[in-house]
């Protein structure tokens, strides 16, 4: 009877689902901001290029990472932190675009965290194959504020599991324009991103684009 019923209208589910304590996932959230959004993230791009990062123990990250915002995170063999200076360039990252800044903040309040206001968005660009370990965001002096991530693109899945390392991971499929958002009691929750499938994706191509809002400090 239910099944039938779903059958029926293919296209209902549900637009938030709750994936812990302080944790929700918002099902295409991002949506109705994607025009002015890719055009923001283009201008980015051009600025502050993809570039590939390398961990303090000489790893060459499989994503490629920029920012923008008053601070971007970089990663190099003195370690991780927030640097207001992009160091390929020298210059300061690109300012963070009104539709960046509302989008997280709206998607904040969505997930019952009101008064966002992040002053950093890592943006991180996967192609087939690239991945992101297991890890924690904890380089942010603030755990009082969520983290926003906004997936873009290809679909992705999403590791999201607790407190420690070891914890069991739940999988979660993220697709364009969905929002992920966790703070509270799963702030420092461990996070990851499998090995991107291959695929073209109709807007953004054959890749992926996650952004992640934090406020650093
Ligand atoms: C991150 O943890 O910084 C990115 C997560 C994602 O790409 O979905
Ligand atoms: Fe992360």
């Amino acid at each position: 009877m239910t099944a039938d019923l779903f059958e029926a209208v293919p296209n209902v589910r549900p637009s938030r689902e709750a994936m812990a304590e302080g944790a929700v996932l918002l099902r295409g959230f991002a949506r109705s901001f994607e025009a002015e959004l890719l055009a923001a993230l283009r201008t980015i791009v051009k600025q502050a290029p993809f570039r590939h990062l390398v961990t303090p123990s000489g790893h060459r990250m499989s994503v490629a990472m920029t920012n923008c915002g008053s601070v971007g995170w970089v990663s190099d063999d003195a370690g991780y932190r927030y640097d207001a200076i992009d160091p390929e360039s020298g210059q300061k990252w690109p300012v963070m675009p009104a539709v960046l800044s509302r989008l997280a903040a709206d998607a904040a309040s969505a997930a019952g965290f009101n008064g966002f206001a992040p002053e950093a968005c890592l943006i991180n660009r996967y192609v087939p194959g690239a991945k992101l370990s297991l890890h924690q965001d904890k380089d942010e002096l603030d755990f009082a504020a969520p983290i926003v991530s906004v997936s873009l693109g290809l679909p992705a899945v999403f590791l999201f599991g607790g407190l420690k390392r070891a914890d069991k991971t739940a999988r979660r499929r993220l697709e364009h324009g969905d929002v992920v958002v966790w703070g509270g009691p799963s702030r420092l929750f461990f996070h990851g991103v499998a090995p991107l499938a291959d695929g073209e994706h109709a807007v953004m191509g054959r890749q992926r684009i996650n952004l992640t809002f934090r406020k650093a400090r």
